[in-house]
């Protein structure tokens, strides 16, 4: 209803489209479940049960419900933004053990010069319900390799006014000393670490980048509650030289840990203050996806001692470790990155002089499990149908940095994976003959999924989503985790997703990554898939679009653009299309499909000859989207703003409003006239707004949630119900708001 709606801002000058507030959206994620993306760790507080965090590397922190609901809840959904969007990049957390209430998040998400933002602490009083921010004056890299290295922003034990930060690059050991408000370099720590995963690969690359300071420990045995913690031990991604320096004064001067081994690269330490024994697992690569090799080392700071304690040695790396704080001979550590057949969990009973995998070979290929497994909470994460002994059938996980167990509770364990949180409640029956755990997805609540594309048909699923890492699903019932993701082909990443406007269980998805062709088309809603016979197998990503009737198929990939009639071959059209950036289809007629590109537009019939635009969209098109009730009316967003064509997209008008649009998506008819709805921007702010009324007015949708940088924001309105649209973010998953 626009009564409910406020109206608070006029347009500025020459946009004429008052914009109103909404006050009734209600956003919620669409449940994918599972988490969908790398857990670079779990954080336990020392200081009160059941308190635990999580952070995700591009979908923010969480924080565990302390109901029974064991839902993760979202510490960072209010006022992210174009802005501000790598806040959801976080790259250390650190709870306060004394002080429980307060946690600081380091956030950021690349240290290369494309990223034009320095990185943040965000600090909170609340358990994270509200956040204030010191932003530093460095980059930070929430999203770059050795980012589940860590932690490396932690509270002083003893002394919570206290923080130590560990910056990547050359930027050195910083500290606070009052609660993460200031911050100031530690001067006297010099040796930063050299190490980068690929020097070489220029200097847009991630893997060029220097990782730098990866951790910090403290002993909290070395002072008394109240004190600075005299002992400090930091973690260095170094190869070739000393990679473990230990501080006896409180941080103010440092020096290598005699006897630390070199060669590889430091991930996790951990401190046994019981018996004074600092841990630490080791990698070759900074990880999160390297790593071959690697080996567990246990320092005993009383006789200055080292032992190799690793399991099952000259094996591969190794990344998440944690002492039972209830029983500190009691430790664990997982393989980084096992890739065949499967990660490797492993339990020590007496601090590493012996060890009890979480699985072992039976007679090859079977696999004798310690545990049983659940994934009942998203079902799309395993496959049964995978034998045992196939890489594929991955149940443990790979990418494991983070793994803790509940200092308050030694039944409890959390660990990350590339794709989700994995844990259990009965850890200590691994200890009994024979005995089994139960693994289960306990990532209820985190969504951290790239969402690619959407689509939103008129019948059947009520979604499609096009993910990055995950392939993507069909959507039946979105407040469910799906059953499966689309497989067969299986591809790493969806980039694309359209369904025939008048044909609406023929669907049409390309891919990144995959061993197939990268096209493929369903009959059914996304059940089954096949490869379309016509796809070349040289093309990858992109978007594609398929005709209302699904006879043609227009798919602009990084390589051009190619059209495929009735299952024949992909190919170039006769003319040259000029530089295309996007493809749309019509959605009522039964064969035309359209491209845009820099200031153009084209349209074609049935595969045959595409026809300009003769006054076109201005502007560099990013999405197309046609009506799905009336033939020919297209709508076209660019970086000036939203275009509308009633004929096939040979003439353009501006709708007025948005002066920037990315995506776009027009939803159910209110009294008469279609919604519009459009990712973009109006009178100087970013956020999803929408208008019945073809932008004489808008509505700013946002309320205070922010969707991150709104260029990434796909959106597919509901044509079942009115207002009702999913919108994509690249990091914390698909939401789905309605509601007025
Ligand atoms: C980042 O910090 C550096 C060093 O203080 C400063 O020169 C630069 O202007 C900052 N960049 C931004 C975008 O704030
Ligand atoms: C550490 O060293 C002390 C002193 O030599 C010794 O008593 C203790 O048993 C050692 N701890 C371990 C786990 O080896
Ligand atoms: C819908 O698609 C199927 C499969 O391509 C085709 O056989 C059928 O003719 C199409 N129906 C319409 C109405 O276009």
């Amino acid at each position: 209803m626009l009564t409910s709606a406020v109206l608070l801002t006029l347009a500025a000058l020459g946009s004429a489209a008052p914009v109103a507030q909404q006050q009734c959206y209600n956003w919620k994620n669409v449940r994918i479940g599972g988490g969908g993306g790398f857990i670079p760790s779990v954080v336990f507080n020392t200081g009160k049960k059941g308190l635990v965090y999580a952070r995700t590397d591009i979908g923010g922190a969480y924080k565990l419900s302390t109901d029974a609901s064991g839902e993760w809840i979202p510490l960072q959904d209010e006022g992210v933004t174009s802005a501000n969007w790598g806040d959801w990049c976080v790259d250390g957390l650190a709870t306060d053990g004394t002080e429980v209430s307060r946690v600081y998040l380091l956030t950021g998400c690349y240290t290369n010069s494309w990223d034009p933002n320095n990185g943040s602490v965000l600090r909170s009083l609340d358990y994270g319900r509200t956040w204030e921010k010191t932003k530093l004056p460095f980059k930070v890299g929430g999203n770059m390799p050795g980012r589940g290295m860590g932690e490396r922003l932690v509270v002083d034990p003893n002394a919570g006014r206290i923080l130590f930060l560990g910056a990547r690059g050359s930027n050195g050991l910083w500290k606070s000393s009052d609660y993460g408000a200031s911050w100031s370099k530690v001067s006297s720590f010099t040796n930063t670490g050299s190490y980068a995963p690929n020097p070489d690969a220029g200097a847009d690359s991630l893997d060029a980048a220097v990782v730098g300071i990866s951790w910090i420990e403290f002993d909290p045995t070395s002072s008394t509650p109240g004190m600075p913690t005299k002992r400090i031990y930091v973690g260095v991604a170094e190869k070739n030289g000393e990679n473990v320096f230990v501080s006896e004064d409180a941080g103010a001067t440092w020096k290598p840990l005699a006897g630390a081994p070199k060669g590889m690269l430091p991930h996790k330490g951990r401190f046994d203050k019981k018996n004074k024994l600092l841990y630490i697992t080791y990698t070759d690569g900074a990880g999160p996806y390297d790593g071959a090799a690697g080996y567990v080392q246990r320092f005993n700071q009383t006789s200055k001692s080292w032992k190799d304690i690793t399991p099952q040695k000259d094996s591969y790396g190794f990344g998440g470790f944690s002492i039972d704080a209830q029983n500190p001979n009691v430790i664990m550590t997982a393989s980084l990155n096992q890739w065949w057949p499967d990660a490797n969990i492993h339990r020590s009973l007496d601090s590493g002089e012996t060890w009890s995998p979480i699985w072992t070979w039976g007679n090859y290929p079977d696999i004798n499990e310690r545990y049983n497994y659940d994934v009942s909470a998203a079902p799309w994460l395993y496959d049964p149908d995978i034998p045992e002994g196939d890489s594929n059938r991955k149940r443990v996980g790979w990418m494991i940095e983070g793994l803790e167990i509940n200092p308050f509770d030694s039944n409890n364990f959390y660990y990350g994976t590339g794709a989700t949180l994995f844990g259990s409640k009965d850890l200590t029956n691994w200890d009994k003959p024979d005995g089994k755990i139960t693994l289960s997805s306990l990532a209820n609540g985190i969504e951290e999924t790239a969402i690619l594309g959407l689509a939103a048909p008129p019948t059947g699923p009520q979604l499609l989503s096009a993910v990055g890492d995950i392939t993507g699903f069909s959507h039946d019932d979105v407040t469910k985790s799906p059953a499966k993701t689309w497989t067969l082909p299986t591809w790493p990443s969806s980039s694309s997703i359209d369904y025939a406007g008048k044909n609406t269980t023929t669907i049409v998805r390309v891919g990144t990554g995959g061993d197939t062709a990268q096209l493929a088309v369903s009959y059914n809603s996304g059940e089954t898939w096949t490869v379309h016979p016509g796809a070349p197998t040289d093309k990858t990503g992109g978007k594609a679009a398929i005709s209302a009737d699904g006879s043609t198929i227009i798919w602009n990939n990084w390589q051009g653009t190619l059209v495929s009639v009735n299952n024949g071959p992909f190919a170039a059209p006769a003319q040259d299309l000029g530089w295309i950036t996007t493809v749309g289809s019509d959605k009522v007629e039964p064969k035309t499909v359209y491209a845009a590109g820099s200031w153009s537009f084209l349209a074609s019939k049935n595969g045959g000859p595409f026809t300009a635009a003769t006054s076109g969209p201005q502007g560099t098109a990013h999405t197309i989207a046609a009506s799905p009730f009336t033939a020919g009316t297209v709508y076209v967003t660019t970086d000036n703003g939203l275009f509308k064509s009633t004929d096939f997209g040979k003439t353009f008008s501006q709708v007025p409003g948005p002066t920037k649009a990315f995506g776009v998506s027009i939803g159910a008819k209110k009294n008469g006239k279609e919604g519009i709805f459009v990712a973009g921007w109006i009178d100087g702010t970013d956020a999803i707004f929408r208008s019945y009324d073809d932008g004489a007015t808008w509505t700013n949708l946002n309320g205070k949630r922010g969707f991150g940088a709104i260029d990434t924001v796909p959106l597919a309105a509901d044509l079942r119900e009115v207002g009702k649209v999913y919108a994509g973010t690249n990091g914390r998953g698909i939401f789905v708001g309605g509601g007025c």
